[in-house]
């Protein structure tokens, strides 16, 4: 594939690249640029994030699960790239000397791009931005001392107008059916180019496929990249709902669905890490199908519709339907999701993600939980899980205890009973069988707490 990028100021134009090389192996092996580290190649420890900014600003990524194509047009900014022309090194560089935030160094250089790109945007929820850096010899004290201090600091000039190269060559005709990888512009030009290759690989954030490359070594075989169709990208609200392109990433919904439903916003905060959230879809986490991915069972709580198309035709199910089985969803060759939509609601949806650290993992059990109720009657319940099965999955006969008795804690006893007709849930390395039914019976008492003014949040109950 032919991309061309802006790399720490300076364009680069490659010709003919492999679309699966990553941008970790390029900067390393073909630049020679190795500040930029190799920790565990899959998105969990930080040392390799680039800071990549486009026209929608700058944002930290992890640079050994990001394909050079979806840089195309963007600009990226490694470690080498930071300190300023003159060589004066940047604030958060300084602080880490100055608050003794290095030891053995290797993960430095992820973190100081983490906090030159949340320096950057002006975000000072240290914890948060800098959850998804792993360090095994410092210990954290120094390094949030040292991100504090960069708070404190202006941006250096020469960050501050960092622009995007926008490209408007490679890749801009539509796509030529016999192409091997493409970026199409636009969803009519991947609808077209989809059907005629409906065995291509799509890819969107690359957070499940990247791995699929770096820890698998699968070839792909005809890919196509999602991330230059702009009408596949945002969140349009209108009085009936909210729809969600497919390729909104999981950071832009948590910011789009806050006010709405901050339940999810706040569980959207625990998905993956700061770099993963930038990067995945919101498309990619319904398309995987997974059976503990985190999205899926907050929209099916909230009665979403899933928009799928292929070629000219549409179509739109209710997102539950999707998942068939375990690794089968509802989605024919050639077809593609375009959007995701939640249907206007009073919020009652309650998210709980349990999994063993709070930040950076992936659950074990994920309760997703909307009652209506009127006049102290529950006149309605969505009760969606993930993990529970081989798909995310509503507790049918849960829900069925719940309607038509009153708001009480004698009624969620029952549905609790009635969860165990549900489920039946796999012992695997994150939980066992019994465990999960246990937190998902649990999950279902917490919301009635909740919702009676209880502060059941371990963040929110003080000792
Ligand atoms: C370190 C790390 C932490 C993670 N933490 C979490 C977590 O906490 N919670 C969680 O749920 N997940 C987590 N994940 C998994 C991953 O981030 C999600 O599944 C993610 O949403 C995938 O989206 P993506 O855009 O990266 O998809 P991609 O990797 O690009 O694609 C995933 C799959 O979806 C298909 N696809 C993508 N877009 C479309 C489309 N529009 N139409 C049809 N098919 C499509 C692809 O072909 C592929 O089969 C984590 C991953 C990593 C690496
Ligand atoms: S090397 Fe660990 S996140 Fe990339
Ligand atoms: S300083 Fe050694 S891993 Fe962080």
């Amino acid at each position: 594939m032919d991309i061309t990028f802006l790399l720490n100021g300076e364009s680069v134009s490659l010709r003919g690249v492999s679309p699966t090389t990553t941008l970790l192996d390029w900067l390393r092996e073909d630049r020679q640029l190795t500040g930029t580290k190799e920790g565990c190649n899959e998105g969990d420890c930080g040392a390799c994030t680039v800071m990549v900014t486009d026209e929608n600003g700058s944002r930290a990524l992890n640079g050994c699960v990001l394909f050079l194509p979806q840089l195309d047009g963007k600009h990226v900014t490694t470690i080498e790239g930071l300190a300023a022309p003159d060589g004066r090194l940047h604030p958060a560089q300084q602080a880490m000397i100055d608050h003794h935030g290095s030891q053995c160094g290797f993960c430095t250089p992820g973190f100081v791009v983490s906090m030159a790109t949340a320096h950057l945007n002006g975000a000072t929820d240290h914890d948060t931005q800098l959850a998804g850096n792993l360090c095994r010899c410092t210990g954290y004290a120094p390094i949030i001392r040292a991100a504090e201090e960069t708070a404190r600091k202006p941006v250096p000039p020469h960050l501050l107008h960092l622009s995007n190269y926008n490209s408007g060559g490679p890749g801009a005709e539509p796509p030529n059916g016999a192409a091997r990888a493409i970026q199409p512009r636009s969803a009519d030009a991947l609808a077209e180019w989809y059907l005629q290759n409906p065995d291509a690989t799509l890819i969107a954030g690359a957070t499940d496929v990247g791995l699929w490359v770096t820890k698998q070594f699968r070839g792909l075989g005809p890919v196509a990249f999602l991330n230059r169709c702009d009408d596949l990208r945002g969140v349009e609200e209108s009085g009936t709902g909210i729809r969600i392109g497919a390729m909104t990433t999981l950071s832009d919904v948590e910011t789009a669905i806050a006010p709405h439903h901050p339940g999810f916003a706040a569980m959207i905060r625990r998905y993956g890490s700061v770099q993963v959230r930038n990067a995945a879809t919101i498309g990619g986490n319904i398309a995987n199908g997974s059976p503990i991915g985190d999205s899926p069972p907050a929209l099916i709580a909230l009665g979403a519709t899933l928009h799928l198309r292929k070629g000219d035709a549409r179509r739109a199910i209710p997102l539950e339907d999707f998942f068939i089985a375990y690794g089968k969803q509802d989605r024919a060759p050639g077809e593609f999701v375009e959007a995701v939509s939640i249907p206007r609601q009073p919020d009652t949806l309650r998210c709980y993600k349990l999994s063993k650290r709070f930040d950076q993992d992936i659950s074990a059990v994920c309760g997703c939980l909307a009652i209506t109720r009127e006049s102290g009657i529950i006149t309605a319940a969505r009760l969606a899980y993930g993990g529970m099965a081989g798909t995310p999955k509503r507790a049918a006969q849960a829900e069925e205890a719940l309607v038509g008795q009153p708001f009480a804690e004698a009624a969620f006893r029952d549905a609790m009973e009635a969860m165990t007709r549900d489920f039946e849930p796999l012992s695997d390395m994150r939980a066992s069988a019994t465990y999960r039914m246990k937190a998902a019976q649990n999950m279902l008492l917490r919301y009635f707490h909740e919702m009676s003014g209880t502060a059941t949040d371990v963040l929110e109950v003080s000792p």
